[in-house]
């Protein structure tokens, strides 16, 4: 196994499935559509966090920790799973997100408060810095904080996402199926970076394809190249990646980060329709809406195999109301 040196908690439930898609599939005429449902993870519901958080908090445990900090934005797919994370093991969480605090209360928020985290309103200051101010009076009040970086991502947090790699290889050859595209959402880069250093090493070939939410290509694939290298260097497996490595498609930012827009609804609601699957409307939704787009477009050929990997977040659908029907 890619991550057998690395200390790890048992948290997610794995291997998640990987199912078809028919009825979407002759729906579109092809390609052949399949979903890897990383919905289905626990951990309050499920997402990729719960894979990352495997490794963070084998980590935080090993220095001793008693409290987990992280951040995100109010919805924070990511803050949730953290705050559960901490609940299981008997941690301490603070959670510094962005902004103030909206009323009422719903969806990942309201999850976070049930889950027992402190929340701290970082309002406009860096959510970087944020974490470490928060990290700081704890300290200074004689804890032991531990902080999980935005969205997981560092290398610590993206080996999930190599040994998640492994697990879909295993799938794959278990059912003797390929995939000649995967395509995911991505954000902080953990989860499409980690892919590919768990693909590298393991020789899959196929097209890994991160329909990014948030950022223009250049900046994304930078990152990515960067997390993936220390990624790989955390796994001792001497790979180096550059920006060129990676597929990242920056045409559905829409009205940026956490605006839904028609893209998003329509994806929603054709996946909800027609295979009984829930997306989310920040990340899975802008995903398979890119996706729903590419193939109109003739990205894929008829013949071909698709994977969307389904990073959660559905219960982000309930931090937006009757926006989504
Ligand atoms: C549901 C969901 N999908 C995708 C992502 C993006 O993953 P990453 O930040 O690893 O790029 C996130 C991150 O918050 C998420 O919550």
């Amino acid at each position: 196994m890619l991550t057998d040196q690395l200390a790890r908690e048992s948290i997610a439930h794995l291997p998640t499935p990987l199912e078809r898609l028919p009825r979407l599939t002759a729906q579109l005429g092809g390609p052949e559509l399949w979903i890897k449902r990383d919905d289905q993870t626990g951990l309050a519901t499920g997402g990729n966090k719960a894979r990352k958080l495997e490794f963070l908090v084998a980590d935080a445990l090993a220095q001793a920790a008693d409290t987990l900090i992280t951040g995100g934005a109010a919805q924070s797919n990511h803050a949730r799973q953290t705050a559960a994370a901490a609940a299981k093991f008997g941690l301490d969480c603070t959670l510094a997100l962005r902004g103030e605090e909206p009323s009422p209360v719903q969806g990942n928020l309201l999850l976070d408060r049930l889950l027992g985290a402190d929340v701290s309103w970082a309002g406009d200051e860096p959510l970087a810095e944020a974490m470490a101010g928060t990290a700081e009076d704890l300290r200074a009040a004689g804890r032991h904080p531990y902080v999980v970086p935005y969205g997981g991502s560092n290398p610590t947090g993206a080996s999930g996402y190599a040994a998640a790699m492994e697990e879909l290889l295993a799938q794959c050859a278990e059912r003797d199926v390929r995939f000649d595209h995967i395509v995911l959402a991505s954000s902080s880069g953990g989860t499409q970076a980690g892919l590919m250093v768990g693909a590298r090493a393991l020789g899959y070939g196929g097209r890994i394809l991160g329909i990014s939410v948030d950022q223009h290509a250049d900046a994304l694939r930078e990152r990515l190249a960067g997390l993936a290298t220390t990624t790989a260097e955390h796994l001792e497996l001497g790979l180096v990646f550059a920006p060129d490595d990676f597929a990242v498609e920056d045409g559905y930012l829409g009205r940026g980060y956490g605006v839904m827009g028609e893209l998003e609804k329509k994806a929603i609601h054709t996946m909800a329709r027609t295979e009984g699957v829930l997306l989310d409307p920040v990340y899975t939704g802008r995903a398979f809406g890119g996706l729903l787009d590419l193939v109109k477009r003739g990205e894929f050929d008829q013949q071909e195999r698709v994977l969307f990997w389904h990073t959660g977040g559905t219960t982000g659908i309930f931090g937006y109301g009757e926006q989504v029907i």
